[in-house]
């Protein structure tokens, strides 16, 4: 069997353009060994990110015919299977480095400026079986992008984006934080909560089944409450 795999390709602020690889099918591949095998044997110019090859460090998300997936647990098998040729583009709302690999600093800029990581030093370390399987979700995300680039709100107004509530939503929970007022305050300023439009979209691509609409529409309740 053949895999077939349309690339879109840019170099810089150069235009992009796509190319199309044939590449052999082998038993297990993924799309993340897919693009190992051309950048080996065919362009060792295609560019792309990844890591543990696991679905842990969340580094290889790529549009995979529209969708963001996480490239290394995408199997191949199925395209191969049927013939069918696999678009692969970068992940979207993410300016482009080069071809697949994108800019993620800002990503970083921004869990550092909502200061996503317990503040104060617990002074019990531990929490009940409820309440970790409650932020269980939220602590799952693994920061791939995959609902950043997937939702229709993060270019406009300053909306920081579903990956930081999902994430923010663990701490304004956990009850070692001891600054949950000041939490609830920075998601409305910096982060622009309500502009969440809850069209779930976020939900669909989540390769973690984190579902960060979910948790966004927990904390809006949360703060209706306490306000
Ligand atoms: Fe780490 Fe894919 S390489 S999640």
């Amino acid at each position: 069997m053949v895999l077939r795999l349309k690339i879109r390709r840019q170099e810089g602020t150069k235009e992009a353009y796509y190319q199309r690889f044939e590449i052999p099918y082998q038993e297990g591949m993924t799309l993340l060994s897919a693009l190992q095998k051309i950048k080996e044997d065919i362009d060792p110019s295609l560019s792309f990110r990844h890591f543990c090859r696991a679905g842990i460090c969340g580094t290889c998300t790529i549009m995979v015919n529209g969708f963001p997936k996480l490239a290394c647990k995408e199997q191949a098998l199925p395209y191969a299977l049927f013939g069918e040729e696999v678009l692969i583009e970068p992940i979207r709302n993410f300016k482009v480095i080069r071809d697949l690999a994108v800019d993620n600093e800002g990503v970083i800029e921004r869990v550092k400026s909502l200061r996503l990581w317990i503040r104060e030093q617990a002074k019990d370390p531990r929490i009940n079986p409820e309440l970790s399987r409650k932020i269980e979700n939220s602590a799952d995300c693994i920061l791939c992008l995959a609902c950043q680039s997937y939702c229709p709100q993060v270019l406009e107004e300053n909306y920081a984006g579903p990956l930081f509530f999902a994430k923010l939503f663990r701490f304004f929970q956990d009850p070692r934080e001891e600054e949950k007022e000041l939490r609830v305050n920075q998601a409305i300023k910096e982060g622009n909560l309500y502009h969440c439009l809850s069209c779930n979209k976020c939900n669909l691509v989540c390769p973690k089944e984190v579902e960060p609409a979910t948790l966004i529409r927990e904390l809006m309740q949360s703060m209706d409450v306490a306000s």
